[in-house]
């Protein structure tokens, strides 16, 4: 703080979502930067437990402002039912507004989507969250998108829809599929715009007084480095920006207003979704991480990928995000293992090597490991370094020597008091 982002450092699911909620009890805006509601943020605190898809995770705070940034995409109508849950809930939402640059998720976008998913096969199905991301990020990038503030804008919006949507239905009718009627769509986005005006904002003042005046600003990004459109690894990634430089773009700050990047790293690994994934385990351990982890994905309930903790993701991570701290989440999920492994290099056609290699190569990639002592106990009522075990110490220790980062959070459990916090950065990797 004052302007904290708090970014994904591995596949996504690290659990930026609880870290957030955590954080925003001392917030003063919580900014979401990028993706849609393709995230599943979980939250536990005592209004109950969300997954929150588009909403930031500050928003149990009705003290902090949360701004659904500029570099996302928004689909109205879920959002509007997330909106409805959390209502239902018992909050007010008076906190909430939206980027009136972020773009819209249209119903074709979802559709085509799940279209090119089904139409690719085996390894090379990327296992998208079918919430129409690419479609709308490939529109906004082919500068056929709609934004959220053309919605309150009545004879623009009528105007672009009508000389957009021809693209998309040719799109869809290559897929076979009917194409979307017009009259129809302009009726909808009138309805979405006059749900939602009150919220659609310029955030540009927003951001600036805040930033100005020192305001405590969390910038919540959605996934991690490793699905990142540029960083992560290609095709199999998201379509938009996860990573720390996201985070001004989608945001809407100049870089150097960014004083921390807190890196949220799980314990362990775990992806959902195609691509190549090093270190997963397909035995009893990972069995054990999935069902002690609860690893299933928060918006599609797909079952995660699990493995042990990749060092070699996390070091790229470090520097592309310049973490200034860690968050470690997860820790207690390794309580019953009597042997942790960590993987510290890879090996690549007998080569040994330390950094990640293209995706084409990542997927051919053997993990060395190094194998640390487990500490088999409970570790979920510890709310200080030394009540952590010895073991579960050395073993942080080590997270922090190769995220290059000091760790500055220890998570031990779902419930937002369950962490360690560690005021005087204990745990140093320098
Ligand atoms: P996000 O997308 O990064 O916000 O993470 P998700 O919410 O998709 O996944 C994290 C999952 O782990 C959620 O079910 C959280 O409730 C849960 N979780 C977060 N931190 C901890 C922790 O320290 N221990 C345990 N056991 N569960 C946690
Ligand atoms: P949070 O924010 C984990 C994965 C999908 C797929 C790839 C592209 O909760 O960490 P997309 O729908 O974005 O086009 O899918 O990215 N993916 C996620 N994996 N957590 C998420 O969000 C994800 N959002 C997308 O499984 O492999
Ligand atoms: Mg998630």
């Amino acid at each position: 703080m004052p302007v904290t982002a708090v970014v994904g450092a591995q596949w996504g699911d690290e659990g930026k979502g609880r870290v957030v909620d955590y954080l925003a009890q001392r917030a003063d805006l919580v900014v979401r930067f990028q993706g849609g509601d393709n995230a599943g943020h979980t939250v536990v605190n005592s209004v109950g437990e969300f997954a929150l898809h588009m909403i930031p995770s500050g928003v149990f705070n009705p003290e902090t402002t949360c701004v659904v940034g500029a570099g996302t995409v928004v689909n109205p109508a879920n959002l509007l039912d997330e909106m409805q849950t959390l209502h239902d809930a018992g909050l007010a939402l008076d906190n909430l507004f939206l980027a009136r640059r972020a773009h819209v998720v249209l119903p074709q976008h979802p559709q085509l989507d799940a279209l090119a998913e089904a139409a690719r096969s085996g390894d090379d199905k990327i296992g998208t969250t079918k919430r129409g991301i690419g479609p709308a990020y490939a529109d906004k990038a082919a500068r056929i998108g709609i934004r959220l503030g053309d919605l309150t804008r009545p004879a623009w919006l009528e105007r672009r829809l009508r000389q957009t949507l021809p693209a998309r239905n040719r799109a869809l009718a290559e897929f076979g599929a009917p194409p979307i009627d017009a009259d129809a769509l302009v009726a909808q986005c009138l309805a979405w715009g006059e749900a939602l005006r009150g919220r659609i904002v310029d955030t540009v003042p927003l951001l600036r007084d805040a930033v100005r005046d020192r305001k405590r600003v969390l910038l919540e990004g959605q996934l991690g480095v490793m699905r990142d459109l540029d960083w992560g690894i290609y095709p199999f990634v998201t379509s938009s920006n996860p990573a720390a430089g996201g985070a001004y773009s989608g945001a809407g700050l100049p870089p150097r207003a960014i004083d921390t990047v807190l890196g949220v790293v799980k314990a362990y690994s775990t992806a959902v979704g195609g691509g190549p994934f090093p270190c997963e385990l397909t035995d009893a351990a990972g069995e054990q991480l999935r069902a002690v982890g609860k690893e299933y994905g928060a918006t599609t309930g797909r079952p995660r990928r699990c493995g042990w903790f990749d060092g070699v993701s996390i070091s790229y991570a470090a520097w592309l995000n310049g973490f200034t701290a860690l968050a470690v989440t997860k820790l207690d999920v390794l309580d019953g293992f009597e042997e942790i492994k960590l993987c510290t290099g890879y090996r690549l056609g007998g080569e040994v090597i330390d950094r990640l290699p293209d995706t084409a190569d990542l997927a051919h990639v053997e993990p060395i490991y190094e194998t640390w002592p487990g500490w088999m106990t409970s570790t979920r009522d510890a709310r200080t370094w030394h009540e952590l075990p010895k073991a579960a110490r050395s073993y942080l220790h080590r997270i922090a020597e190769l995220a290059d980062a000091p760790i500055r959070y220890v998570s031990v459990g779902p419930g937002r008091s369950e962490l360690v916090v560690l005021d005087t950065y204990e745990v140093s990797g320098r």
